[in-house]
């Protein structure tokens, strides 16, 4: 069972912090993770493929070995991903080619980072002691947008287009399987079927949709369908038996627009009660690879995001943008994944058709059975996977005991409405074997002569299992909380589930736990480092295992335990607690553990019920943030540009005559910022004129991604501005001019546009990525000759030869504190004028802000912080949206936040230790760009947090980059 998480390190550009989303990863009990790479940040200049630095994957690959995690690859080329132009770099607009097509201009483009990509996964796989599993060429080589129906969604797809992939892959070494991934059920390149087939076929679902806007209204579930009965027999259709049902992606989040909810909405969307209905439907199909989009989401720092999402990229997964496990979706996936590591039964257990009526009695619910050589699950739902009807019902199964309706001893089994139960027969326990059970299985173990098997329900549920009469009867049958019957074939306990969790034991062979869901959700399983190469991977042997060294444990602690091992008789845990904590081993290997650590102390632990506990205590650190509000702000204008005599000389000239974008050029010379190398951040232009005294107006076209934003000036003089939309990409503006022109004299229009990225290609027909950004179209009124408009333009410093190799091709824009390396730390700052964003600019202009400041959080927490921007107020304490601004934040020169005050929703920018410096001194810059012809000011800045956790995990270094130089 491949199970898996979706994570970017790209997202996560802090190195040292990737072992602990793996260790988080692996703490659910899965086995994989699946992640990846973005061309546009590896090759922005065309030619030198740079996967170096936060970059380089060497390390990522360490951390995924060391937690004991698989890996399936899938740097792209093309990635979609909500990334700029779907992780093509900008300078693809300036090909002729259909992009995704064998046009040889097209796969020379894509050939060296192929090459070079490849060889650095072909290093890391398996076969040569590394985590690398599984490679996935492209991604959903799927869609035409000309389809008018689902059988010809693919007709446009050039299949030796991704064969040409595939080989090039293999050309750089690899050797792993190769997974495709459909964007829906259609087969295409399943294994079998030709020219670019792949070694295993899946595909990818989104239930709930990632269009636009999801994440309103959370408790809102008509947005889909679950069409698994109808998929099961597509399945079968589509891939070979001897090819893992897989899903590559199936929706474990859902995105934020611009002026949208914010990601919580969309976590409590994609919830816990998500996970139990849709992921156990999508086990009923029996799918041996599921990776869930996004579990961790991270960061769109730096420019790397596309235009319908934000700098969060939290996506409301499983683990939240700050890393932390607060959301119980986290927990939901964790039983998930303990079940499957528990069940080697379900690998060979084959699906049946849905049925209503046959397992159950009722109507309402469908029965999904996966049916076994010896063990059988019975996937219950509601058919109307949306019902929150609480229904009751009995199971009729066929058992060893015979055909029998559950519960056996009274009352009914209970399906609370968004849920979705694993029922079991004859599900072997470590050569016991479980008759039934209706209470879900959390996991089990072996150890010497002993089973331990922990069974858990939802509250106030009635369950029931049955054990053989071969094994040691139940020694308290009397315990208040069960009922129990030794009278017919076999033990039969059943049990209502409360708060206080029921322990039973059956002579010496089996102690059962019987866990309310909500505790289990503290219940960790932990494998115990084996010789290499088995390390921390999860093997089924560890079920069975009395061999330390090949072993597991169960323990019971608080929020976390990251990894466990055994010297001298001394269980050795690492993990985090967020409140004093009593940690309780409930299985571990004989003869261990006679005394306990945890985060390298040693506890005082006692042994009660022969179990080992102790306590952790949470102390709660003292943490000191500085007030950054108060700090010595220094202010420079970072709009030279409408100063009179500014000098514009070593500028790009706008003078290209034609241009490969597919838009048809509507300007005498082209004024696409991608013709000139520019691809990120932000665009200035200044068009320089000489007057005939009868223009009036400038009428301008300008795209910039949606919630973009212009700005336009007449030499000095403020003419307008476009604040943004979430609905705009381009804009059409007719700006007056306040006075009339004086005929002979020279006039330069500044220009500054926002770009908020590429748009992504999805579809396979057609070039959207190349949409292009800048000014698409203007006219003077009363100066008919449009091309004695001379336009020069500016994007980064450097264009695609960018200046900043640490940070990537993305991280700078066009401003001038950017393209003189302002944002980076040591920029001569002293001799500024001392003034804060709290004072603000007073003009349509943009400021730059800058303040150092110095952290000391205390060692053994991890405190994930943010930097929070505060827009003005209105009288009764709501946001003021209408004042127009817009702010970079730039920490120690990663620019991690793009704040827009009229569009919202984000005001808190995570930005993760590694980046900022937990240490030591931290340079923070910010670019305050107003709209408004009054200007524009922050409320507020502070750095703030949420959680404090006492922590097991390895502090990450400080994430080093090029500091400031002087640039010409
Ligand atoms: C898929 C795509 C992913 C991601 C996801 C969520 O179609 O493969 O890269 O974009 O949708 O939108």
């Amino acid at each position: 069972m491949f199970l898996s998480a979706e994570f970017h390190p790209f997202r996560l550009p802090s190195p040292g912090l990737w072992l602990d989303i793996f260790q988080k990863v692996k703490a659910m009990g899965f086995s994989g993770v699946s992640f990846y790479h973005m061309w546009a940040l590896l090759e922005g200049e065309p030619g030198h493929v740079r996967i170096d630095g936060v970059f380089a994957l060497e390390e990522f690959f360490a951390a995924a070995k060391e937690a004991g995690i698989y890996l399936l690859a899938r740097p792209g080329p093309y990635i979609n991903s909500e990334t700029t132009g779907g992780g093509f770099p900008g300078w693809l607009q300036k090909t002729k080619s259909q992009l995704r097509s064998t046009n040889p201009e097209f796969l020379n483009a894509i050939k060296p980072y192929i090459l070079e990509v490849g060889k650095i996964v072909a290093k890391a796989e398996i076969t040569k002691g590394g985590p690398v599993i599984l490679l996935q060429p492209d991604n959903e080589y799927t869609l035409c947008s000309e389809s008018t129906g689902i059988l010809d969604m693919s007709n446009c797809l050039d299949k030796q287009y991704m064969a040409f992939v595939e080989e090039t892959y293999r050309e750089a070494g690899v050797t792993v399987p190769i997974l495709v991934n459909d964007a829906l059920p259609l087969g295409n390149f399943a294994p079998g079927t030709g020219v670019g087939s792949g070694d295993i076929y899946g595909w990818d679902f989104y239930p709930f949709g990632w269009g636009q806007p999801p994440c309103s209204n959370p408790q809102n579930w008509t947005r889909s369908s679950l069409p698994y009965p109808a998929y099961l027999s597509l399945l079968r259709n589509i891939s070979l038996p001897t090819s893992p049902r897989s899903i590559v992606e199936f929706q474990g989040g859902a995105p934020d627009a611009w002026g949208g909810v914010g990601v919580e909405q969309c976590a409590s969307l994609v919830n816990q009660d998500f996970e139990r209905v849709f992921y156990k439907s999508s086990y009923s199909l029996h799918v041996t690879l599921f990776n869930i989009y996004m579990t961790y989401g991270g960061t769109n720092w730096g420019n790397i995001g596309h235009p319908l999402g934000y700098t969060s990229y939290d996506a409301g997964a499983a683990i939240s943008e700050d890393r932390q496990l607060t959301r119980e979706k986290y927990a939901e996936l964790k039983l998930q994944g303990n079940f499957h590591r528990a069940s080697p039964a379900y690998l060979t257990a084959q699906p049946n058709e849905d049925s209503k009526g046959i397992y159950t009695d009722s109507s309402v619910l469908l029965t999904t059975p996966l049916l076994g050589s010896k063990t059988n699950f019975y996937v219950v739902r509601h058919d109307d996977y949306q019902s929150t009807n609480l229904t009751r019902y009995s199971l009729r199964l066929s058992t060893k005991i015979g055909n029998i309706t559950i519960p056996q001893l009274g009352g009914s089994l209970l399906l609370a409405g968004r849920d979705s139960k694993i029922h079991v027969t004859n599900f072997d326990i470590g050569g016991i074997d479980l008759l039934y059970s209706s209470a879900e299985i959390f996991t089990w173990k072996r150890t010497g002569n002993k089973s331990t098997l922990l069974l858990y329900g939802g509250m106030g549920e009635t369950h029931e299992f049955a054990l053989p009469k071969e094994i040691g009867v139940l020694t308290d049958p009397e315990n208040e909380n069960i009922k129990y019957s030794n009278a017919g074939k076999a033990q039969i306990v059943q049990w209502t589930v409360g708060k206080d969790r029921v322990m039973l034991s059956f002579g010496k062979d089996l102690d059962i736990y019987l866990l309310w869901r909500n505790e289990v959700y503290t219940y960790w399983t932990l494998d115990l480092p084996s010789p290499e190469p088995l390390g921390r991977y999860t093997s089924p042997s560890r079920l069975n295992s009395s061999d330390a060294s090949r072993s597991s444990v169960i323990v019971k602690a608080g929020y976390l335990l990251r990894s466990a091992s055994i010297r001298n008789e001394r269980l050795y845990l690492v993990g985090d607690v967020n409140a004093t904590t009593e940690i309780e081993v409930i299985t571990a290997p004989l003869g261990c553990c006679k005394a306990l650590s945890f985060n390298g102390r040693d506890m005082e632990s006692t042994f009660i019920d022969g179990r080992l506990t102790a306590t952790v205590l949470f102390e709660a650190p003292e943490i000191h943030l500085p007030d950054l509000a108060k700090m010595d702000w220094r202010y420079v204008d970072s709009l030279p540009e409408i100063q009179n005599g500014f000098d514009d000389n070593s500028w790009t000239l706008c003078d290209k005559v034609a241009s490969n974008n597919p838009r048809v050029l509507t300007t005498p010379t082209s004024l696409y910022a991608s013709d000139y190398g520019y691809h990120a951040g932000s665009f200035i232009y200044r068009g320089h004129f000489m007057a005939n005294g009868n223009e009036t107006a400038l009428y301008l076209q300008t795209q910039g991604g949606f919630a973009f934003g212009h700005g336009v000036w007449l030499n000095s003089s403020f003419l307008g501005s476009w604040p943004g939309t979430p609905e705009a990409s381009a804009t059409n503006h007719t700006l007056m001019f306040p006075r009339p022109l004086v005929r002979g004299s020279r006039y330069v229009l500044t220009v500054l546009i926002d770009h908020m990225g590429y748009d992504e290609n999805y579809y396979n027909d057609i070039n959207p990525m190349k949409a292009p950004r800048g000014i698409l179209e203007y006219s003077l009124s009363g100066h008919s000759d449009a091309s004695s408009i001379t336009w020069k333009m500016t994007g980064n410093l450097g264009g695609e030869t960018y200046r900043d190799h640490s940070r990537g091709p993305l991280n700078e824009g066009a401003m001038f504190a950017e393209r003189q390396g302002y944002h980076l730390p040591g920029a001569p700052t002293a001799s500024w004028e001392e003034r804060s964003p709290l004072q603000g600019i007073n003009s349509a202009s943009v400021g730059f802000f800058v303040t150092t400041f110095t952290l000391d959080i205390p060692a053994g927490y991890d405190i994930p912080l943010a930097i929070e921007l505060h827009g003005p107020m209105s009288v009764a304490g709501v946001k003021d949206k209408s004042s127009n601004f817009r702010v970079q934040i730039f920490v120690n020169g990663w620019q991690f936040g793009k704040y827009v005050n009229n569009l919202g929703p984000q005001m808190k920018f995570f930005v993760p230790e590694g980046i900022l410096d937990y240490n030591g001194d931290n340079y923070l810059g910010l670019t305050l760009w107003s709209l408004d012809g009054m200007g524009a000011k922050l409320e507020d800045v502070k750095l703030s947090y949420d959680v404090v956790v006492q922590s097991g995990y390895s502090k990450p270094k400080v994430v080093q980059a090029i500091e400031y130089e002087k640039r010409v």
